[in-house]
């Protein structure tokens, strides 16, 4: 097929989707359902059983313009302290309503900025944590770093605490862009921090890397991922910069005729996949790679990958409980979200421990598009035997599902066994696929683009 024009035909270049972290999007919530549900789900959770864990730091000592993530600037550690102090409160509040056999599989913790703490404070609160959770056996416990807020006792005490993966945001190393999207860094403070993380065995590290920045062409896109390459991650993490100054103000800083084309933007991307796959990584859906070893890679050739708020995991615990500001707990029932505003979600843990304001309750068709639509994200396939087994009631629903797929999309998927297989060639299309058959999601929507 000529690829070009097969993404131009189906809108790739015009699109704008959700990102598809979660079934239904976040902007789905409902005002209340969070409040409401929480607590029955947290107690429904089976002794026993595994949960993962994510923790919320949304602070920053600088704002990157380029950055949509939940999180404001802060000059001392006044507000940082405090927050960390209500953490604990709300920790412990979610432990006691939770059977108590219950354990962690996963502790991650993003932001914002989750190195802006202390040692001190990042002990307190890590204390907090393992005293309210016993650890699974293979327990995985992973830090977004920002590679100029890292200073090395911080480093140390998560270290000491068992921190065995780390991310750290690269974006571009190339001056002109980094000065367009007000995030200056070396690659000498990149490489310091990956030498001391590696030196103290933290084993698995994932970059984050940005296409589609202000004033990235293939020439110095090229230069900054011969850098990354070289840096040699066991993760990648290639995401399509998301320029919503709607939804992110700060972004207002970034001038959109600076902006890569949709093509171009297409091409950066391109480029990226073709270095990274010449260098021995493997694609991990649509926007990560790893080395064949790493376990998200195996996930992704055994088809055990899925996704959640922070992208591609093979996290299998279907339990994922969020604390912090804007934090996300996912139960097999639904969604409860915090309290966005860091007042707000202070307030809320003081009155009562608990902090959701949305959510939301899955109804079985939403469970049945909830697996649809990670089925297209992780594993590019309409399996129609494998999703009439799990949703027997709705055999016609998703027979009527495979039809139309095949006949908007007839030249991208193919049949294969019991189900529909999209072509490799065509992955980057999996984003407008899943809108299309996302019956939530209005089709003139303000999410980001599709490329
Ligand atoms: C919480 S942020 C960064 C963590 C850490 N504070 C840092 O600066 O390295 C996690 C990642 O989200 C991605 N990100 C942030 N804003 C984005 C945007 N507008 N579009 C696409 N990805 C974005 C970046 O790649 C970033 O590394
Ligand atoms: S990229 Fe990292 S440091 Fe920059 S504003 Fe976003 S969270 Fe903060």
């Amino acid at each position: 097929m000529d690829k070009i024009d097969t993404f131009r035909r189906y809108g790739l270049f015009d699109a704008r989707v959700p990102r598809y972290t979660s079934y239904p999007p976040a902007n789905h919530f409902l005002e209340g359902m969070g409040q409401r549900h929480q607590h029955n789900w947290l107690q429904s959770v089976p002794d026993g059983s595994d949960v993962s864990v994510y923790i919320h730091i949304p602070f920053c000592k600088r704002l990157c313009w380029f950055c949509a993530c939940r999180t404001q600037g802060t000059k001392t550690m006044r507000p940082v302290n405090a927050y960390v102090d209500i953490l604990r409160k709300e920790i412990a509040a979610v432990r006691a309503t939770l059977a108590p056999g219950i354990k962690m599989s996963r502790l991650h913790l993003g932001g914002g900025t989750p190195t802006i703490l202390s040692a001190q404070t990042m002990s307190t609160l890590l204390r907090e944590v393992f005293d309210a959770f016993q650890t699974a056996e293979d327990f995985e416990f992973s830090v977004e770093i920002d590679p100029t807020e890292a200073e090395p006792p911080l480093l140390q005490t998560l270290i000491d605490l068992g921190l065995n993966r780390a991310s750290l945001g690269v974006q571009d190393f190339a001056p002109q862009v980094q000065e367009a999207i007000g995030r200056a860094q070396t690659l000498e403070q990149t490489e310091t921090v990956i030498d001391f993380l590696r030196s103290n065995r933290v084993k698995s590290l994932n970059l984050d890397v940005l296409y589609g920045l202000p004033h990235q062409t293939i020439e110095s896109f090229t230069q900054t991922l011969k850098h990354v390459i070289a840096l040699q991650p066991d993760r990648l993490a290639i995401y399509g910069y998301a320029h919503v100054p709607w939804m992110s103000k700060r972004q207002v800083m970034i001038r959109e005729e600076d902006l890569p084309d949709p093509m171009a933007r297409f091409k950066l991307a391109q480029c990226a996949e073709q270095m990274f796959t010449e260098n021995g990584y493997e694609p991990v859906g649509i926007d990560h790679f790893a080395k064949p070893g790493d376990s998200l890679a195996l996930a992704a050739k055994q088809g055990r990958l899925h996704r959640n708020f922070q992208g591609y995991t093979d996290d299998q615990s279907p339990t994922l409980l969020g604390f912090g500001a804007s934090a996300i707990s996912t139960f097999p029932q639904g969604y409860a979200q915090n309290a966005p505003a860091t007042f707000a979600y202070q307030e809320r843990v003081n009155a009562t421990g608990f902090a959701s304001f949305k959510g939301f309750e899955m109804t079985p068709v939403d469970a049945l598009m909830a697996r649809v639509i990670e089925d297209l994200m992780c594993r590019f396939t309409f399996d129609e035997k494998a999703l009439g087994k799990a949703f027997p009631k709705h055999l016609d629903a998703i027979h009527a599902m495979a039809v139309s797929l095949m006949q908007k999309f007839s030249d991208v998927f193919f049949i294969s066994g019991d189900g529909l297989k999209l072509n490799p060639e065509a992955y980057p299309l999996v984003r407008v696929i899943a809108g299309y058959v996302d019956s939530r999601t209005s089709k003139k929507s303000s999410h980001s683009s599709a490329i």
